[in-house]
């Protein structure tokens, strides 16, 4: 609609607050070219199964929701909840459920959906969870990997992005629920004040 006022996309507007700034890591266009590589490479795998996606809330609801429309075929998905014991960004291991499965697995080519692998305990938690479901297929997408912070030997069999160890934010992505709504995946600075760590 043409009002004759200059409209300011809301994109544009990151939403920090006092101390933090942010700095662009990887830029949405370079996220959406490397979604169709990652869809493609799975569908190079799984050429006419029906693939079900589950989505580690909330973080990967935007990763989910773009690769599942580069997927095409048959595609369902659901979401799974949980969140870490322990702030900062040292994690305990010890992960709680929040939300379960709304349908079974069973028989399934499931693909989990994170938004991002740092140690690792969350995804291990989650997969000794599904194996017990038995599906047919299990297999990991990632779209950021901070290789260097692993402490659970868990591998992704998709990756978007190796990155360096630092916070991030954006699509998807939060530092205390903010900063999601970011199209670009943004290293966070936060000068003095301590980082803390949510699903
Ligand atoms: P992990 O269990 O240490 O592998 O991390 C699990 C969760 O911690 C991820 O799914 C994210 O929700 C969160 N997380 C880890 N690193 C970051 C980050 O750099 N920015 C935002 N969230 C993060
Ligand atoms: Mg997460």
């Amino acid at each position: 609609m043409a009002t004759g006022k200059r409209v300011v996309s809301s994109r544009l507007r990151a939403g920090h607050r006092e101390g933090e700034s942010i700095r662009t890591l990887i830029s949405h266009a370079q996220v959406m070219r490397r979604l169709k590589e990652l869809a493609a490479q799975i569908r190079r795998d799984f050429p006419k199964e029906p693939l079900h996606l589950i989505g580690v809330l909330k973080g990967s609801v935007f990763f989910l929701s773009d690769l599942a429309r580069e997927l095409g075929g048959e595609v369902s998905f659901d979401f799974m909840a949980v969140s870490s014991y322990g702030k900062g960004t040292d994690s305990t291991g010890e992960v709680k459920l929040i939300k379960d499965l709304d349908v079974s697995i069973e028989g399934k080519t499931v693909i989990v959906v994170e938004d991002i692998l740092d140690t690792g305990l969350t995804l291990k938690y989650l997969l000794r969870i599904f194996r017990e479901k038995k599906p047919k297929h299990l297999r990991i997408v990632v779209l950021l990997d901070k290789h260097e912070r692993r402490i659970a030997d868990v591998h992704a069999d998709y990756t978007g992005f190796t990155i360096p160890n630092e916070f991030v934010v954006g699509y998807g992505l939060d530092y205390d629920e903010r900063y999601r709504n970011l199209p670009d995946v943004c290293v966070l600075h936060l000068g003095t004040r301590t980082k803390a760590k949510s699903a």
